[in-house]
């Protein structure tokens, strides 16, 4: 049995059929970039962390496999290095494209790569350089949006083998995903600021938790956004979305990440972008893991 059959995990009117894109309805991506508050603030608090982590790597190429409306890979863009963006839902693409067309006389963006992409298709979606790209990101929670479709975690497991083959021996993959464990123990976020979406306009995020057969299955997010000159965009005034997400324990997510690289890889965890020791007095609301291929 589904989890639709039992629980609507999106907005009302996105399609259960195939790979869920949440984001079909177009409602989430209209007001994502409200969401993520003002992209300057949002990129100053991690943009230093990566854009130094990239550089002491020696990263030129970067895939981002989950791209959205293109907020990390413009950031990329604009810092000099190449850039090709990648997901699976053209509602967010759409905006990625539009940003490439209104700069495309810069040259970095005339040259930026957008491709839509499935993780679960990566090999055949998009074509890999050589023997493949310096760095892959996937950031803002992205891969917990994928669902356990069997109940063994095998579509996880592929994906996140799919993301891994993307990496050049010597790359590295930055992946992060929220502190779920912290949600599944106490049932509501930690506290703190979150470190991708600083957006004054949400007003409340509601968080909600699946259990199939005692185990954390899914945790459904609902949003309810506050949005300033609605009429101008064409929107409601307040405007309710919803996602929904695997709850990675950052356990099992290490032991996957592992598997994906066949074990050939060195693993680093930072809680939000910050050095991470396990049973540590602040909780992080995000952890960011960092894998280098080996050579
Ligand atoms: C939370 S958004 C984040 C986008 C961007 N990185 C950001 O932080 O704003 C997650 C993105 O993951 C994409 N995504 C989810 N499942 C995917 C899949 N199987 N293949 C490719 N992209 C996927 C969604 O379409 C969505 O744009």
């Amino acid at each position: 049995m589904s989890v639709d059959s039992v629980f609507r995990t999106r907005s009302l009117g996105v399609a259960a059929e195939g790979l869920p894109d949440q984001y079909a309805d177009g409602k989430a991506a209209k007001v994502w970039e409200l969401y993520i508050g003002d992209t300057q603030s949002r990129t100053l608090e991690y943009k230093s962390w990566l854009v130094s982590l990239l550089r002491q790597q020696g990263v030129r190429r970067v895939l981002d496999v989950a791209c959205g409306t293109g907020v990390d890979s413009i950031m990329l863009v604009e810092e000099g290095f190449s850039v090709t963006s990648v997901d699976a839902s053209d509602k967010m693409l759409k905006y990625a494209l539009k940003s490439r067309w209104e700069r495309r006389k810069e040259k970095a963006f005339d040259e930026w790569v957008i491709e839509e992409a499935n993780w679960l298709n990566l090999p055949e979606d998009i074509q890999k350089p050589g023997h493949g790209f310096d760095a892959v990101i996937c950031l803002g929670n992205s891969f917990a949006h994928l669902p356990d479709f069997k109940g063994d975690q095998s579509d996880q497991k592929l994906a996140l083998h799919n993301i891994a083959s993307m990496v050049k021996p010597g790359g590295i993959l930055i992946i992060d995903h929220r502190n779920y464990d912290y949600i599944l123990e106490t049932g509501r976020a930690p506290q703190g600021k979150n470190i991708y979406y600083k957006s004054d306009l949400t007003q409340d995020i509601s968080t909600s938790v699946l259990w199939v057969n005692n185990k954390p299955h899914m945790i459904t997010l609902d949003y309810t956004i506050q949005v300033p000159q609605a009429k101008a965009q064409d929107l409601p005034d307040v405007s309710k979305f919803r996602l929904s997400y695997y709850p990675h324990r950052l356990d099992n997510f290490k032991s996957l990440l592992s598997e994906a690289f066949g074990g050939k890889v060195e693993h680093s965890v930072y809680g939000d972008f910050k050095e991470y020791s396990p049973g540590q007095a602040q909780a992080p609301c995000y952890f960011i893991h960092v894998c280098k291929k080996s050579a």
